[in-house]
């Protein structure tokens, strides 16, 4: 039983192969955190780690007690977990243990995407009920752990019993409190173009912290962090990873306080937030996900790579190889019609191109991107025939079809404007800010949410569409709703949020074949949230090799290479202007969702060549690319950050695929070795270099997989300076079988 319960010392364990969790009911009443890390026997006892008699923290000298789900105004003075203001103005709360079930479950959290089960005896949760008969409160926290997963996911339900009503003011999805804080926290961050970087910082005394207030998860911080110690590198060392399934303004942070413990909290952002909460009513927290590694960030990210794949992605697709796309924005922009998308789908057809997406510009009168968003008719003087006579064309020449929607934004010039101007988000006395020319829709207004649905389904269901692309190009501002009263606008951020996930909930159940992939000006809603809905999140907008080698790498902290939509473009690259060469742009996007973001109708011959031999490439390994375990191996934030070097490795171990990127040139240096991971060390693989002209050209060779792992791979060096910089290659590892071999290496 992965959750065990103590009458007699009154502990809670939940644990698995990989880790324990354990959770104490202090004397008075009160929850208190014991552990979170490896995996201890089931029966051990934690008495040794519980406070004395508590006294009040007022009193206190020593440490300060470990809670679950903390408050404040009774001594605590650390960040809370849960903050509800009562009607009599006060904010104290004081939650004691009440009862508890165990569950052979995981249940779901009506409204909010959430981890599930698939198999009977997955999962089990725990739903421990705390109460405050003063404030009227209960306060139910549920924590499910999963069959060999080192990770435990938790959330909150708030529920006001009394007569009057409440107003929640912060309620978090889970809170840590860590006995010290010898520890470095890493975060996600950047902006639009270059999307979660990755920050290393030391904790200091005092609050650090990342979140948004947007709208939006954000490109600027990721709804995610991990607690790393000084000297956790990818293979070794404590980490703990907090991640939170949440698309809308969220805040991760950390707090040491004076006697050098932490505490670690991450939820919906308190800041503008509200909620009244109605005699009788519940209030849900979205789930946070935590993993504990003992042995470093690489086993940290497997975690949420597996987990995310494979228990938050859902539908169809979520098993199935990803088509490879290619997308008309960066080869028509708004210029196109009917011939000329065909011209392109038909060539890209020819390269052994899956999929056809037309991007932004196919609907209303959207000649540029001043105008028609949220008026989802065609343009007939682009295409006459509508989607459907496009698409059947595009399925005519062996492809799939699929478009680009932006559903929550409306267009000042729009016929949706005109007639519905109150659904764009913005405070009745003030000017609504504009961004992209375009205003965002009230998403918290079931009524909007049912026009959408409504204009959307009939779209998707007027031709054969087997992708969407589900833009949102800005942030919100001024925040504010005509639908609900003036005390209760702190709740229009979480709305919002709801019913951007109501609406793509229907949709998804509605076109269950249908391939979501979710996209925010690029990056910004890149979270476990969208995940739940789009099992493909479009990376960045940014598709220069170099600058993806940052993004696509910190992406992987916690996203798997199946989540992440990656392509090749044209040079000049359209965001940085930069030259690269084109089996760089290939083998920085094989590690992805492949796909195109160009013209082929204006390639030469040679090119066309090198894009047929690229697809043909990521067909052959895409099972290995999008399902196998991924390992960081050089990253472009360490050192000069010159070299980036990453791998995947099939679920069966015989066969691996290694990228090594050069950005800049060096000239007379030698050849190196790079230490490869993740293969079977019984084994013999032969390793050749993709592409087979690489330069020096590299004779295939077989090599075993202890020594490719402790010896490492040689990275040869350049013998000649004509090709410049922005180098790369793919390693191809493939096993041979070798009954009987003794091991010895044969060249
Ligand atoms: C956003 C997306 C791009 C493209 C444009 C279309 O910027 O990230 O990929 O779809 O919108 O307007």
């Amino acid at each position: 039983m992965p959750i065990t319960w103590s009458a007699e010392s009154q502990d809670f364990h939940l644990h698995n192969e990989c880790i324990s969790y354990a959770i104490r009911v202090l004397d008075n009443g009160w929850l208190g955190h014991l552990y979170f890390g490896t995996a201890v026997r089931a029966g051990r006892s934690f008495a040794h780690l519980a406070p004395g008699e508590f006294a009040g923290f007022a009193n206190r000298v020593g440490d300060p007690l470990a809670l679950e789900f903390p408050t404040g105004g009774s001594g605590d003075y650390r960040i809370p977990a849960l903050a509800v203001e009562q009607a009599d103005g006060s904010g104290v709360l004081d939650l004691r243990y009440k009862s508890h079930r165990i569950m052979a479950s995981k249940p779901s959290i009506p409204g909010l995407p959430s981890a599930y089960t698939e198999v009977g005896g997955e999962a089990e949760t725990l739903e421990i009920l705390l109460v405050d008969p003063v404030a009227d409160l209960e306060v139910r926290l549920l924590y499910s752990i999963f069959r060999d997963r080192p990770l435990v996911t938790r959330s909150a339900r708030v529920t006001n019993v009394g007569k009057s009503a409440a107003i929640v003011r912060c309620a978090m999805s889970a809170s840590i409190d860590v006995p010290d804080s010898d520890w470095q926290l890493i975060t996600l961050n950047g902006d639009w173009a270059r999307e979660r970087h990755v920050d290393r910082r030391d904790l200091r005394p005092g609050h650090q912290s990342v979140s948004s207030l947007r709208g939006a998860s954000s490109s600027q911080h990721n709804p995610f962090m991990a607690l790393v110690r000084p000297s956790t590198t990818e293979e070794a060392g404590e980490a703990i990873g907090l991640s939170l399934a949440y698309s809308g303004n969220f805040a991760a942070e950390v707090e040491v306080e004076p006697f050098g413990t932490a505490r670690a909290r991450i939820g919906i952002n308190p800041d503008g937030f509200s909620w009244i909460l109605e005699p009788g009513a519940s209030f849900h927290t979205p789930e946070a996900i935590l993993v504990y590694s003992g042995t470093g960030l690489g086993d940290m990210s497997q975690a949420y790579h597996s987990f995310f794949r494979e228990r938050v992605a859902r539908g169809s697709w979520r098993d199935k190889p990803r088509p490879i796309l290619l997308n008309n924005w960066e080869a028509t922009y708004f210029d196109f019609d009917e011939a000329r998308l065909l011209e392109i789908a038909s060539s890209a057809r020819e390269l052994g191109i899956e999929l056809f997406v037309l991007d932004d510009g196919w609907f209303g009168q959207r000649d540029d991107d001043t105008t028609s968003l949220g008026d989802w008719t065609v343009n007939r003087s682009k295409l006459p025939g509508g989607l459907e006579s496009l698409a059947r064309k595009v399925e005519d020449l062996g492809m799939r079809f699929g478009i680009w929607i932006e559903p929550e934004m409306i267009s000042r010039a729009s016929a949706l404007f005109e007639a519905h101007a109150d659904w764009a988000v913005g405070i009745p006395a003030r000017p609504r800010t504009e961004h992209r020319n375009q205003y965002v829709l009230d998403m918290s207004r079931p009524e909007v949410v049912d026009h959408l649905f409504g204009v959307l389904s009939s779209v998707l269901g007027s031709a054969p569409i087997s992708y969407v692309k589900w833009d949102m190009n800005r942030n919100i501002t001024e925040p504010f709703t005509a639908s609900l009263p003036a005390w209760r606008q702190g709740e229009f951020m979480h709305r919002y949020i709801l019913g951007v996930y109501d609406l793509y909930d229907r949709l998804t159940k509605a076109f269950p074949g249908i391939l979501f992939e979710s996209c925010a000006g690029g990056g910004a809603r890149f979270d476990p949230g969208m995940l739940a809905y789009a099992p493909q999140t479009w990376t960045s907008d940014n598709t220069d090799a170099v600058d993806r080698l940052k993004i696509q790498y910190g992406t992987t902290l916690a996203y798997p290479l199946s989540s992440m939509g990656a392509h090749v473009s044209a040079v000049p690259n359209h965001q940085s202007g930069r030259m690269t060469p084109l089996s760089t742009r290939a083998a920085v996007a094989f590690f992805g969702v492949f796909g195109y973001e160009l013209d082929p109708t204006i390639l030469s011959e040679k090119e066309r060549s090198s894009l047929a031999e690229q697809v043909a490439f990521y067909k052959k390994w895409r099972q290995v690319i999008q399902y196998g375990r991924f390992h960081r191996l050089l990253s472009p934030f360490e050192g000069d950050g010159n070299e980036t070097a990453w791998m995947t490795v099939g679920d069966d171990r015989r066969t691996a695929l290694v990228g090594f990127y050069e950005v800049l040139n060096r000239v007379n240096i030698g050849p190196r070795r790079l230490r490869l991971r993740g293969l079977d060390p019984a084994a013999l693989y032969g390793v050749s270099v993709w592409p087979a002209d690489a330069e020096p050209s590299v004779p295939t060779v077989t090599v075993g997989g202890d020594v490719l792992m402790a010896a490492g791979l040689v990275i040869e060096a350049r013998r000649t300076s004509s090709l410049g910089d922005s180098l790369s290659r793919v390693y191809v590892l493939e096993r041979v079988e070798s009954a009987g071999s003794n091991g010895a290496d044969q060249a």
